[in-house]
């Protein structure tokens, strides 16, 4: 099995600690920082914006891997782009022209990700599965750290894996919220390339030791 990426989601963090929790997770065995910005428009939360990712990017050493959960996501790519952001992922409910979105964030110099939310298809990712560098499939409904996973994502996981083989495309699979001990071997043996974990990492009593437990498991 190989050794999937791990991205803890800075929702679960602990806001009046930022810097802290960016240096936990810089000297942890975490590969990328898991960023959620919600309008609470396209989803019913709020969370946070460019100030504070602007503030995490100042801290943080690894890559920063931005999950927007925004209408018209088009607006701010390019804001996105001069804060730092490294991946800059969209939803495909929120995008009407993916396409372009897709090509907009490539030239702005980020990797292009496409999240889909648990009711949509895969098969809706075929036409265009070679311009994705990450498909974020969410595991529970956007908008809310600390859900359930459905269990369902596993057979979502196949199908894409099995259409990027098909396409001979690069994508990353990423897996999106309810990310626990007890998922994460599964989902990396049904394709999964970079695991999402928020409750799971920041509500443990030991959010590294709980970090290196995630990468080990997946690797035995
Ligand atoms: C949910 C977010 C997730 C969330 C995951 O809308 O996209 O990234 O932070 O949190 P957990 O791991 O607690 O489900
Ligand atoms: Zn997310």
């Amino acid at each position: 099995m190989t050794t999937p990426r791990i991205a803890p989601s800075l929702l679960a963090a602990d806001f009046a600690n930022l810097q802290r929790d960016c240096e936990l997770v810089n000297e942890s065995d975490a590969d990328w920082f898991h960023l959620d910005v919600m309008d609470g428009v396209f989803v019913p939360n709020i969370s946070f914006g460019m100030p504070v990712i602007k503030a995490i990017a100042q801290h943080a050493t690894k890559t920063l891997d931005v999950h927007l959960m925004i209408v018209d996501p088009d607006r701010y790519i390019q804001h996105f782009a001069d804060l730092g952001a490294h991946n800059l992922t969209v939803h495909y409910e929120a995008c009407t022209h993916l396409h372009r979105t897709l090509q907009a964030i490539k030239a702005a110099g980020m990797k292009a990700g496409v999240a889909l939310n648990p009711h949509t298809p895969i098969a809706q990712l075929s036409d265009i599965i070679k311009d994705v560098d990450l498909v974020c499939l969410m595991s529970v409904n956007p908008g809310f750290g600390g859900q359930s996973f459905i269990e369902n994502t596993y057979e979502k996981v196949k199908a894409l894996k099995t259409l990027i083989n098909e396409n001979k495309a690069s994508t990353l699979i990423e897996i999106d919220g309810g990310v626990t001990s007890k998922n994460a071997e599964a989902l990396v043996a049904a394709g999964a390339d970079v695991l999402v974990a928020g409750s799971f990492v920041f509500k443990s009593k030991d959010p590294k030791h709980t970090i290196a437990q995630l990468k080990e498991l997946v690797q035995s």
